[in-house]
């Protein structure tokens, strides 16, 4: 007997909705901060959740899936076995080891790559139609590993970049002028790490670009202020790091806010990290870095052209530079 009496639709076929299903790879903070935000968004059908440790695994899915009666019903599963994620719209991996505090994203490299040819191998075998978002550290090296590993276009392999750094950026400037941050347009580019550049040249809140804005009204401003808050952005990180042991709401929301992007077609523009190679005079190699790019269903649809200074293009390709450099150690 069954529970509900099915409805008898006279020759109409049920409508069928598109399934959406997102994996996360690693279930450490970052990643479940990543899980909770998107569950709290109604982003996905099914997530599966992949990680080494399988008690902690068990552990983190059975928590969430308390939760189902004050969430939008969505199916969690959990394995340590790469062969659940088949058929995934979208992969988000966020496995590997960890700043220590003092370290550098960059420290993070050679056991990081190790464990990449382990992770997007499989993710590409088990999905080959799937979007690869990044979030492991050091990012941008990351993705141009994930993408040589995959195999895929570059449209379809994104690395969390500095959609964060940005956002970082964003609550300081809104903090500084006691506005919403939701209505500051400002990016941080290039490196999610010590060499990232703010454009400040383009920074505008509520339509008013804001350097104009203080030089019209005879505001005084120093560089040195600007060169501040942007220290006071790469140094974000390193602080929360030493204070609480590692960064995860953020991240949360930013990665969610990404998926939201992706998954639902939004068109919207976030500094993440694409194939970077020809922008601003970058022609030393393959190099993923953050510019601002139109995110949608089929991965990256395009690159804005934001206009930088002369300073600011130059600091750009110094930030590939600085990656370029690690990954031609790599030996990938
Ligand atoms: C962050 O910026 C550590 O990359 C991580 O929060």
């Amino acid at each position: 007997q069954a529970f509900f009496k099915p409805i008898q639709r006279a020759g109409l076929p049920s409508p069928a909705k598109r399934h959406t299903k997102i994996s996360v790879i690693g279930a450490g903070n970052v990643g479940m901060a990543i899980a909770q935000t998107i569950l709290t968004q109604d982003l996905a059908d099914e997530i599966v959740l992949i990680d080494a440790n399988p008690d902690k695994l068990r552990g983190e899915m059975l928590d969430l899936q308390h939760a189902a009666a004050f969430l939008p019903r969505t199916k969690i599963h959990a394995s340590v076995d790469y062969e659940l994620t088949v058929g995934s719209d979208l992969c988000i991996v966020t496995a590997g080891a960890r700043q220590n505090p003092g370290e550098s994203r960059l420290d993070l490299l050679q056991r990081n790559v190790a464990l990449f040819k382990n992770i997007i191998p499989p993710l590409a075998r088990f999905s080959p139609e799937t979007i690869l978002l990044i979030v492991s550290n050091p990012v941008d090296v990351l993705t141009y590993v994930s993408w040589k590993l995959s195999g895929f276009p570059s449209n379809r392999v994104i690395g969390s970049g500095t959609n964060l750094d940005s956002s970082r950026f964003r609550f300081l400037i809104a903090d500084h002028l006691d506005v919403n941050a939701q209505d500051v347009q400002a990016y941080i580019v290039g490196e999610h790490g010590d060499s990232s550049v703010a454009l400040w040249s383009s920074i505008s809140v509520g339509g008013v670009p804001i350097l104009s804005f203080l030089k019209n009204q005879q505001i005084a401003y120093e560089k040195a202020t600007l060169e501040k808050i942007h220290k006071e952005v790469i140094d974000s990180a390193y602080e929360v790091i030493s204070l609480k042991g590692y960064t995860s709401w953020a991240i949360g929301y930013s990665v969610a806010n990404l998926a939201r992007s992706i998954l639902r077609d939004q068109r919207k523009i976030h500094p993440v990290s694409v194939f970077a190679n020809g922008f601003y005079g970058i022609e030393g190699g393959d190099v993923f870095l953050s510019l601002p790019a139109q995110l949608g269903r089929g991965g990256v649809l395009g690159v804005t052209n934001v206009h930088l200074t002369d300073e600011e293009a130059e600091r750009f390709r110094d930030s590939a530079n600085t990656i370029l450099d690690v990954q031609s150690q790599l030996g990938i």
